[in-house]
């Protein structure tokens, strides 16, 4: 497998700002790579270092396997940018600044204006050819700019919200034009905060948060993983929903009794857990036994008192615990934890 693209720790700071994270990324060759991001991610930012706008502040990168910051002129060979902000010359026809483009790459001049003319009919835009830059609309604008970057036929193009501002027509045409570069061999890097776009036409996306690449999979593979999260989010918290239930009975209605008898203490404990209020129930090895009473009162204590003695039992010690100021501090406390911890 070979990749057009791949980072180690890439990273870009301004100042004491760091935009791009520590970025370990690979883009598989002839594939589409959408990066998904909020505005201010730092999508645009990983994409000038990519593409030798801009030098890293740490790190590495190669695309087509150049080093983008010891073979800058080699790795700009083999790409094509269509920038966030169409860079064209306004004063210029979209003809004119495709020409430039091409000479600039020192694309052949017997061969140049075939290829521009083969361009401007792929993305159907050569009935404005005359046209100024400043004359056109903003689909049109992106359109010249496609012409402009593909005239030197860039193995990797690089497009960073080409179809933010654009009508639904216009947009799907562009979207066609993509999957056609993309069947040509191109490997596209399409960045974007457009979630439908990137599912049609992506085969990879990584997600940028904040400087760093949070997520990395095929559209569907991100899905799933997210359709699992919220299974087990969901599981989790229903789980903890019956702990909680359980804490609440616990500590709002259970209070301990406890006593010793000295005789029968197995038959007598055997009963008295039995019992309907009882929650809980212990038998230590000295013959104390303790409960936990739901709903405690004087009933349940009779109740317990009056089922030991028709049982031929003598009670010799016998306690009621009312919660203590320990207890709710200890429960309170663990609650301001846990929420603390969520
Ligand atoms: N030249 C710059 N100087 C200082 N901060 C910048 C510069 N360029 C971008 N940033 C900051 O870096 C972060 C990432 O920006 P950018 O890469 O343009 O995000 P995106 O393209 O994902 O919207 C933003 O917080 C932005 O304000
Ligand atoms: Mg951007």
């Amino acid at each position: 497998m070979k990749y057009a693209i791949e980072t180690k720790n890439l990273t870009k700071m301004y100042k004491k700002f760091t935009a791009v994270n520590s970025l370990n990324l690979t883009i598989e060759e002839g594939t589409i790579f959408g990066m998904l991001g909020h505005n201010g991610a730092g999508k645009t930012t990983t994409i000038k270092m990519l593409t030798c706008l801009i030098q890293p502040t740490f790190g590495q990168a190669t695309v087509g396997g150049y080093d983008v910051k010891k073979n800058p002129d080699e790795v700009r060979k083999l790409l094509g940018m269509v920038p966030q902000q169409v860079s064209l010359y306004k004063d210029l026809t979209i003809k004119e600044n495709a020409q430039m483009c091409a000479d600039f790459y020192g694309v052949d001049s017997n061969s140049r204006d075939d290829r521009i003319d083969e361009l401007m009919e792929l993305v159907d835009i050569k009935y404005a050819q005359n046209k100024r830059i400043k004359q056109l609309s903003g689909g049109q604008k992106q359109k010249a700019s496609l012409v402009a970057s593909l005239v030197h036929k860039p193995d990797i193009l690089f497009l960073d919200e080409p179809t933010i501002g654009l009508d639904p027509t216009t947009k799907r045409v562009l979207w066609d034009l993509i999957r056609d570069l993309n069947d040509d061999g191109h490997t596209i890097i399409l960045c974007s905060h457009d979630m439908h776009e990137v599912d049609m036409l992506c085969d990879t996306v990584g997600i940028i948060n904040t400087g760093n690449l949070v997520a990395y999979d095929s559209p569907q593979g991100l899905k799933d993983t997210l359709q699992r999260k919220r299974k087990e989010d969901h599981d989790e918290f229903m789980s903890a929903m019956e702990t909680l239930a359980e804490e609440q009975i616990d500590s709002a209605n259970l209070r301990k009794m406890s006593f010793i008898v000295n005789d029968k203490t197995d038959e007598i404990y055997e009963l008295v857990s039995a019992r309907e209020y009882v929650y809980n129930s212990e038998k230590l090895n000295n013959g104390r036994i303790t409960l936990q009473i739901e709903n405690f009162n004087d009933y349940a204590v009779n109740d317990v008192i009056k089922t030991v003695i028709q049982a031929g039992g003598v009670i010799t010690s016998i306690e009621t615990e009312e919660p203590s100021l320990e207890d709710v501090f200890i429960t309170t406390t663990a609650e301001v934890d846990e929420d603390a911890r969520a």
